[in-house]
Order: C-alpha cells, then sequence, then structure tokens
C-alpha cells in the first residue's frame, strides 16, 4: 500500500473533510485505482454511508472482500446525521468528485439525487444479471425509482418502533398518554434518569417523530394527491401531543438536542425505560460488547393517538456516484449489499429489516430478531407512513423541522406552526 492510500485509510473518520478536499486528491486517486486495474492488481473502492454503531458494515465489507479478493473496499464513515450527511454528498457530487464510488442514500433522497445527475441509472446491470426486483418490498423500492428509472437499491426497510425495558415495564403502552402516564412512574426505576427518548433535534428525525404524532391522529402532511393538508384539526391535534411530550418531564432537558446517537446511547446505557427509534435499537441494545441492558429489551408499535399507531417510513438504499470510474466493480459491490446475502448479514449483525420480503422466513434472521415475526412490527412495517417523493424534498423538510422546532421551543403554537406549513410547503410545490 502505498503512502496516499495508507493516508486515505488513517484519515476515513475525517469523511467530510476529505469529501471536500482538493481535486488533486480525487485525480491521484483516479489514477491509482485505473492503475491497479490496468495490473491486475487489486482495485480500490470506496463506499459512503453514516456512522455505523453495529459492527455490521465491517462484517458485510470483509465477507465481500473475502468472495472478490480483487477489490478492496474502503469504508468512508460520513456524518450520522442524515441531513448533514446529504449536505456533504450533494458538496462533493457538485463538484463532480469520484472520491467514493458506491454509496446508501436515505429513502427521501433518490428523486433528489437522480433530478441532479449524482446517481447512475441501475436498470442495465439489474437486468444483464437478471436481478429479480418482484422479490423487493415494492415501497422501498419504489422510493428509488424515478422518471421510470431504477437509481439505486434497498437495502433495509425502517418503521419507527417504541422500544422499552423489560425489567420495567410490564405492558407496554397503547396511547401517547398512556406513555406519558407510565414514562413518569418508571422514570428514576432500575437506576433510569428518563422516561421516555424521542428524537426532537432540530433535523430529519424530528420530520420522522411529527409525521408519527399527526399520522396516530388521522392528519396528514402531503396527501396521496399531493396536495398539502397539514392545516387540518386532526394534523394540530397530532402537533399538540408531539409537543406535549417532548416539553413533559419525562424527556431529557435538552432534548432538543437529541438525534437517534443521543437516544440510542441513553438508552444502551439502562438511563431510560422507553425510547422511540428504529429496528437496529434492538440488535444494539442486545450487544453484549456496549449495551448494559442486554435480553431487557421489548419492542412494541408507537402509541396511538385517536386514529391508532402510526409508524414513519425510513430506510436505507445503495447507489453509485454516476462519476464513479469502477463502475464494474462499484456495481458488483452494491449488488452484494442489497442481494440476499448481503441483507441476511446486515439482518443479523445490525438488526435491520430487510426488503428482500423472503428473509423475513429466514431462521437465522428470526433468531436475530425474534420480533420481526410480531404482528405488530409486520403491520407497523406494512403500514408505515412515507415522507413525499419529491426532488425538493430538502425544502419541505426544512420547513417542517423549523415550524415544529419553533412549536417545541413555544415561540409559537401547534395551531401557528400547522398555518405556517401549510402556507411555506404550498408554495413549494412543483406545479
Ligand atoms: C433513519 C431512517 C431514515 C430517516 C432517518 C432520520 O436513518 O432510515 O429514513 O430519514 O433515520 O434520522
Amino acid at each position: 500500500m502505498n503512502i496516499k492510500k495508507i493516508s486515505k485509510v488513517i484519515t476515513t473518520s475525517l469523511a467530510l473533510s476529505l469529501v471536500l478536499s482538493a481535486c488533486s486528491d480525487n485525480k491521484a486517486s483516479t489514477d491509482e485505482k485505473k492503475d491497479s486495474a490496468d495490473k491486475g492488481k487489486k482495485v480500490e473502492l470506496i463506499y459512503a454511508r453514516g456512522k455505523d454503531d453495529t459492527n455490521a458494515t465491517q462484517k458485510m465489507v470483509a465477507a465481500f472482500e473475502k468472495k472478490y479478493p480483487n477489490i478492496d473496499v474502503k469504508f468512508r464513515e460520513m456524518p450520522a446525521d442524515t441531513g448533514k450527511q446529504h449536505n456533504a454528498y450533494v458538496t462533493a457530487f457538485n463538484a463532480k468528485s469520484d472520491e467514493i464510488d458506491v454509496f446508501d442514500m436515505d429513502v427521501v433522497w433518490p428523486a433528489e439525487f437522480a433530478q441532479a445527475g449524482y446517481v447512475m441509472p441501475l436498470d442495465r446491470f439489474i437486468q444483464k444479471d437478471g436481478i429479480d426486483l418482484d422479490e423487493y418490498n415494492q415501497g422501498a423500492l419504489s422510493a428509488s425509482k424515478f422518471k421510470g428509472k431504477q437509481w439505486a437499491l434497498p437495502k433495509f426497510i425502517d418503521a419507527g418502533m417504541l422500544f422499552y425495558r423489560t425489567d420495567l415495564v410490564k405492558n407496554p403502552p397503547k396511547t401517547w398518554d398512556d406513555l406519558l402516564k407510565q414514562a413518569k412512574e418508571d422514570k428514576g426505576k432500575g437506576g433510569t434518569k428518563f422516561g421516555y427518548l424521542m428524537q426532537a433535534k432540530q433535523y430529519e428525525g424530528l420530520v420522522c417523530n411529527t409525521v408519527e404524532f399527526i399520522a396516530s391522529y388521522g392528519g396528514e402532511i402531503i396527501n396521496d394527491k399531493g396536495e398539502v393538508v397539514v392545516d387540518s384539526p386532526e394534523a394540530i391535534k397530532g402537533l399538540k401531543k408531539l409537543v406535549e411530550v417532548a416539553t413533559s418531564d419525562v424527556v431529557p432537558k435538552n432534548v432538543t438536542t437529541f438525534a437517534e446517537p443521543e437516544g440510542h446511547t441513553a438508552f444502551i446505557n439502562g438511563q431510560s425505560a422507553f425510547i422511540r427509534n428504529w429496528p437496529y435499537q434492538f440488535a444494539l441494545a442486545n450487544d453484549k460488547s456496549q449495551s448494559k441492558i442486554v435480553g431487557k429489551v421489548g419492542v412494541a408499535p408507537l402509541p396511538a393517538g385517536d386514529k391508532g399507531p402510526a409508524a414513519a417510513l425510513g430506510g436505507w438504499q445503495a447507489g453509485i456516484n454516476k462519476n464513479t470510474d469502477v463502475p464494474k466493480e462499484a456495481w458488483l459491490f452494491l449488488k452484494f449489499m442489497a442481494g440476499e446475502e448481503g441483507q441476511k448479514m446486515d439482518a443479523i449483525n445490525g438488526g435491520h429489516a430487510p426488503t428482500i420480503n423472503k428473509l423475513f422466513d429466514d431462521p437465522d434472521v428470526q433468531k436475530a430478531n425474534p420480533y420481526f415475526k410480531e404482528e405488530g412490527f409486520v403491520n407497523a412495517l406494512k403500514s408505515a407512513v412515507s415522507r413525499p417523493v419529491a426532488p425538493n424534498y430538502t425544502e419541505i423538510s426544512d420547513i417542517i423541522q423549523i415550524q415544529v422546532s419553533k412549536a417545541i421551543a413555544k415561540e409559537i403554537t401547534p395551531e401557528q406552526a400547522a398555518k405556517n406549513m401549510q402556507k411555506e410547503i404550498s408554495s413549494k410545490m412543483e406545479k
């Protein structure tokens, strides 16, 4: 390994600055990769994704490299916050950087990234290799389809769930009011400091929590006809409950600084009876090397409002940088990760819910994630609420984040937040 490659490995965690680094470095990396390929040596591939707190990515890369010894995959860790990660890719791809070859996209990005020309359409590869798209969860698949083309393949599907401590909670709460009551009673028991943890920081996770509160009261932000309908009595009820929970004394005082990592860290350290999080929380809470609550975690649907429980649909999809200089190898790696073998590993090691439907019947996957079989989880996945699929989704998301944050800070009422969102989102909708 030459000096440049060694230095690249060492600085993997400085993803952001590297993405933004001088073009000369990109050029050198391109030459190196081409050189290696020409001489039949190892081809280096850079794979970027957000911080992975489980060891799933490492294991996935090792399994791939074992199968394809001529491909050397370097993992480029991006910020955990999906919005920051998004901006880092936009900066790099706008500059036509070829540094990153394969990367994971949040379920809400493919339309934007396809429109902007950042990603390569995968249809040609899919056809050539006879990938059976019918095997995939169709909702997840359609999130990476735009203008008739497939721009990514879904790696895992996320749905918001309620995780709780089985040593403290007998029957998980069915409604938001129940949750507040139980969380109040349980706070302080078994060494806990909090009753409930949620994502209330001003970022994409807050949008997911908002979608869930609003939908649990029968409201929507944008309906399936593409109309903005957030200024409705149902949506306002949802917003009111969100503000009530986020300003209650069961959540940390600084809950508006909490994204997923702050929450899951507190939860696995035994500091809370309940947390709203994505499926990976289960694997993490049962990881002996980092969790103090192994074997003490239950999963339930999120609490209901007037309408019933609701989960936001999340998930990640793998795509290829349009400017990659190693498209063949990039596809091989993407196909492995989003294929049966990769998804099975990710379900077992990372606790992620697969997008290849039949993997839910796999005994090893079920053993690692016993709740994947439970009705509550299956229903949450089936009925999960999508965020809008739009090339300008980021702008819509920013409006929601700002207005809901103001409501939590009590600068405006939930009614005002709904009115402002209605007006501002409407002005951003494509005519
Ligand atoms: C998870 C979801 C993703 C969502 C994000 C919000 O990573 O999979 O879709 O946008 O959380 O923080």
